[in-house]
């Protein structure tokens, strides 16, 4: 949540601020301002509402600086408005700070810098920042160090040394007018290597047009940068090298390509990033291959319970995960919801494996969900879709999905890329334990190797599923239902329908229904059915005539050929096994929930209260 952009270089610092900033709005974007040296002062512009605006802003093209910081909001400590904006200021002017994270203790921090005589103009944890690095560049022992950039450093490091909570931070002054000092802890901060400056970012989509060598930030180091150079220190401030790493992401693909938005694009790109997923994971004949990982027989013989972890999205991933590993596997597979799990002391040991899923690897309550798992002994495996996020670099064992930058809201790419990546693991886990039958392996790697293709067949016919989104869009509520996987991809459909079209929905499991949810179903309710499973095709069957009988109006997305029925819509899918049939059948329910959104003229990448990364808890 949030998102920070900074430069130093030779260039003007403004258009590769906001254009940064652009790339980033997924994160937040309620709010957005840069802060420029320009001469002997800082210059800051801000304002509340999307980043665009800040091209309105009186005096924004004047700024020459060629040192900045930049940040686009999600509100958490005070509502959207200009004076809550980042950059904030010292009461001196002296020192500007952009931040994305929470500052726990700042209201005791507050009350000690207004004991000093500082004034707060926002209600952010925020401002506290350059106030305290004032207080100490002023004040503390580091007010009689002669050299003005080791005393900036200290300043910062002892304001630093001051917060609870996360944060990653840009700071810039005057004082020191040709660099930026970055620091972070719990939230993601990456440096780029450029060859006319160095770039700084949350996310390294924002600065992959400059570069693909990156420096990643780890928690509590500090980095100053500089037009030329990157130096690094630790917490007590002794320097040390780090490697660059190189990111091959293409730049191109952080960009729009021609569609009207990035879900689209982002749906579109599925059968791509499925095929780059599978990558060379396995060949037909040949054993899968995790070399990235190496976990030997002796160990995962020994697990005797597997804990898959995540949030939102991911966790629908999960789901289908764990049906996967437990008929693959037999191991006995429960999912957890991150926010949950670490608070009700999961019964975790040594014999435990615990997986997490997580896009951009900087979910607050999945990473700390991991942490608590390997506190109490238990080997943890991230599955993120960025290289070097924070996930991976906590857990003992990392893969990745080869997804490609995902920069809408709604995930869409990132699940299905999940989803064969955990089916993946799971005939791999197999392969070790001997616990499957290699003929059925042999035959779901095949099947996973055709899910391109007929991913692509469901894209080319969209033509029943706008249809029917022209019919419903002006509908309050939904329903999906269905049995097995079905149900879990019915919770995904349901999430996607929610979080961008405003409309209430819900997905129950359709065994469930007349437990209490069928009391909701009246005459001319939307009700969409996922049908997959030969075995369950007559029990969903009945279960959604039992509304149809209450007058519902049914959406029916099915691989199986349906006896006559009295459903509205059908969308027929191809076949594959029930264990992975949700890459699929996901697919009609994120157009869907897309074509409902356009139709009802919202905009798709970035609906309202949402952030792309959740960093705060
Ligand atoms: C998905 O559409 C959502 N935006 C959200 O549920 C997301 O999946 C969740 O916040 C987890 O994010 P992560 O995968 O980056 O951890």
């Amino acid at each position: 949540m949030c998102g920070i952009v900074g430069y130093v270089g030779s260039k003007k610092a403004t258009p590769i601020l906001i254009d940064g900033l652009l790339c980033l709005e997924y994160r937040g974007y309620d709010s957005a301002g840069i802060a420029t040296i320009e001469k002997d002062v800082i210059k800051v512009m801000k304002d509340k509402g999307r980043v665009n605006n800040l091209y309105n802003l009186d005096g924004i093209n004047d700024l020459e600086g060629t040192v900045g910081i930049a940040h686009t909001r999600w509100a958490t400590h005070g509502k959207p408005s200009k004076e809550n904006s980042h950059p904030h200021l010292d009461n001196s002017n002296t020192f500007a700070v952009v931040h994305n994270g929470i500052i726990e203790n700042y209201s005791e921090l507050k009350d000690f810098l207004s004991l000093k005589r500082y004034n707060f103009i926002s209600q952010t944890d925020t401002e506290v920042i350059p106030n305290l690095i004032h207080y100490h560049y002023t004040n503390g022992p580091e007010s009689v160090i002669e050299d003005n950039y080791e005393r900036f450093l200290t300043a910062v490091k002892s304001a630093v040394q001051d917060l609870k909570g996360s944060y990653a931070v840009e700071v810039i002054s005057p004082l020191c007018p040709d660099e930026v000092i970055v620091v972070r802890k719990d939230s993601p901060l990456v440096i780029g290597k450029g060859t006319d400056g160095n770039y700084i970012a949350s996310d390294i989509p924002a600065i992959l047009k400059y570069t693909k060598d990156f420096y990643l930030l780890d928690d509590n180091e500090f980095a100053v940068v500089t037009a030329d150079k990157v130096k690094f220190y630790d917490n007590s401030l002794t320097e040390h090298n780090k490697a660059i790493k190189n990111i091959e992401w293409d730049a191109n693909a952080a960009g729009k390509d021609g569609y009207e938005d990035y879900m689209l694009k982002e749906i579109f790109e599925q059968p791509t990033a499925i095929r780059e997923t599978i990558g060379s994971r396995f060949r037909l004949g040949e054993k899968c291959s995790f070399d990235d990982i190496e976990i030997s027989k002796e160990y995962l013989s020994k697990v005797n319970k597997i804990y898959i972890v995540a949030c939102g999205t991911a966790m629908h991933a999960g789901l289908t995960g764990k049906t996967l590993i437990e008929k693959l596997c037999k191991i006995p597979t429960v999912v957890d919801i991150a926010s949950e799990f670490r608070y009700r002391d999961p019964l975790i040991d040594e014999n435990t494996l615990c997986i997490y899923i997580s896009q951009s690897g900087e979910t607050a309550d999945t990473i700390a969900a991991l942490k608590l798992a390997k506190s109490k002994g238990a080997k943890t495996l991230a599955i993120s879709n960025v290289i070097g996020s924070s996930i991976t670099r906590e857990a003992d064992y990392s893969i990745y999905t080869h997804a490609g930058p995902e920069i809408a809201v709604a995930s869409t790419k990132a699940y299905t890329s999940q989803v064969v990546l955990i089916a993946i693991l799971a005939m791999y886990f197999a392969e070790i334990l001997g616990t499957c039958d290699e003929a059925c392996i042999e035959e779901l790697k095949a099947d996973l190797i055709d899910l391109p293709s007929k991913v692509e067949q469901i894209l080319d016919n969209t033509d029943v599923i706008k249809t029917f989104a022209n019919k419903v869009y002006t509908e309050k509520d939904m329903f999906f239902l269905g049995r097995g996987t079905d149900y879990n991809v019915a919770l995904e459909g349901s999430l996607k329908l929610k979080e961008i079209t405003y409309i209430h929905s819900e997905a129950n499991a359709a065994g469930e229904l007349k437990h209490g949810p069928i009391a909701l179903i009246e005459n001319g309710v939307t009700v969409i059915g996922i049908i997959t499973d030969e075995k369950l095709v007559e029990k969903s069957i009945s279960n959604i005539q039992e509304v149809v009988t209450r007058g519902a109006k049914t959406l029916i997305i099915t691989n199986q050929i349906l006896p006559n029925s009295h459903f509205d819509y059908v969308i027929n899918i191809p076949k594959t096994p029930p264990l992975i049939s949700p890459i699929l059948s996901v697919v009609p329910m994120q157009l869907l929930s897309y074509y409902i959104a356009k139709a009802k003229g919202l905009d798709v990448d970035k609906p309202r209260n949402l952030a792309k990364s959740v960093t705060v808890e």
